[in-house]
């Protein structure tokens, strides 16, 4: 196998934490120890022998209303996505991957490594944020299909797929053979009762984790969902081979994180209304930028307008003269743009969008 480079996540890997003001994570912040109402001390650090931590199954299982031999875990989002992908695709055997773009870069890079044949299907609008064309989709499919690799909420736009859409593509993925990777890792941004995809069809898998909505990504804890027990039990033996079981401490964390999901899924979503609309004023104010605000969550593409409009230079101008990161369109494929991650205090906000605005008129 050979694994292309991650350059999206090489240049984020290299920047977030190390600056001065962030418009471009996409996670909540991370929750205290109050938020979570428990205390290092109740963190055990023994080893768990048992197969799988004990409760963790039955309650997320509980918490999105499966069955607990219908969830999978592993280590955050990309752990489960790797084992999906190990679970789903035989290197050398000719598999076929259809793949929405623009993507997070290892949504792709994990099947691609394991050499699979891609085909891309673009969503429409600038960043993705026109959404995908379910036809597309479906067209793209072939006899050796295995996988369709998609994003609700989407990765750089905060676009949600509706589920018709998302059903006709499952039905279609069904018919030869082919399941649909629903990555989901924002979707409680729309809400603690938003419903996963994988409850519309058994060829669906969802994949979440405590990374982006509950802020809680140094657990490395995810999971996927599937009305499918044998597809789960494949994932699931993947993760024994690889990984054997999850950190106990971070089990402890996470659960208690589960259990309180409602008021930390408040606590993320509040005031990021009142964000995207200060953005969208922001916006609506300069003839150079175009705001294409998401369905929820506090990322979205911010489209720039002029002539050779270019997101890296921008990124590198607010970066060098200004100690602010926001994420150049390149690693999306689309240079004359960045995604914008809006999540942030008032004050943080209008400061950022006051420096981005220097930063744009030293540029055009
Ligand atoms: C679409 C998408 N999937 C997965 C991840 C990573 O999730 P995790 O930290 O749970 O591995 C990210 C992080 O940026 C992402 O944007």
């Amino acid at each position: 196998m050979r694994y292309p480079d991650l350059p999206y996540l090489t240049w984020a890997r290299g920047l977030y934490g190390r600056v001065r003001l962030d418009l471009g994570s996409s996670n909540a912040s991370t929750p205290s120890w109050e938020d979570l109402q428990m205390s290092p001390a109740d963190v055990p650090l023994h080893a768990d022998q048992r197969e799988g931590p004990p409760g963790l199954f039955e309650l997320l299982a509980q918490t999105y209303t499966f069955e607990p031999d219908q969830v999978a875990i592993g280590a955050g989002a990309s752990g489960v996505m790797s084992q999906v992908c190990r679970a789903l695709l035989t290197p050398g055997a000719g598999d076929h991957v259809v793949c929405e773009a623009p993507v997070y870069d290892p949504l792709k890079g994990l099947p691609e490594g394991m050499g699979a044949q891609m085909t891309y299907v673009r969503r429409s609008g600038p960043g993705g944020s026109g959404g995908i064309d379910p036809s597309a989709v479906i067209d793209a499919l072939r006899p050796s299909t295995r996988m369709v690799v998609l994003t609700s909420l989407h990765n750089p736009s905060g676009r949600q797929i509706p589920s018709p859409t998302l059903a006709a593509i499952a039905a279609a993925a069904q018919s030869v053979g082919a399941f649909v990777v629903v990555d989901e890792v924002y979707l409680e941004f729309l809400g603690p009762d938003a419903a996963p995809a994988a409850r519309l069809s058994p060829a669906i898998i969802s994949v979440n984790s405590l990374t982006k909505v509950l802020g809680l990504g140094g657990l490395r804890i995810g999971w996927a969902l599937c009305q499918d027990r044998s597809l789960v039990d494949r994932v699931r033996r993947c993760f024994l081979h690889a990984s054997v079981n999850l950190a106990s401490p971070s089990v402890a964390i996470g659960m208690q994180a589960l259990r309180r999901r409602e008021t930390l899924i408040g606590r993320s979503r509040a005031g990021l209304g009142e964000a995207r609309d200060t953005v969208q004023a922001w916006a609506d104010g300069r003839s150079d930028v175009r705001f294409h605000a998401p369905d929820a969550g506090q990322v979205a593409w911010l489209e720039l307008t002029w002539p050779g409009a270019s997101g890296r230079a921008l990124s590198d101008t607010l970066l060098h003269d200004h100690g602010t990161i926001v994420a150049p369109g390149e690693f999306f494929g689309e240079p004359a743009g960045i995604r914008l991650g809006f999540g942030r205090a008032p004050e943080v906000l209008d400061e950022g969008l006051t420096l981005l605005s220097e930063a744009l008129d030293a540029l055009t």
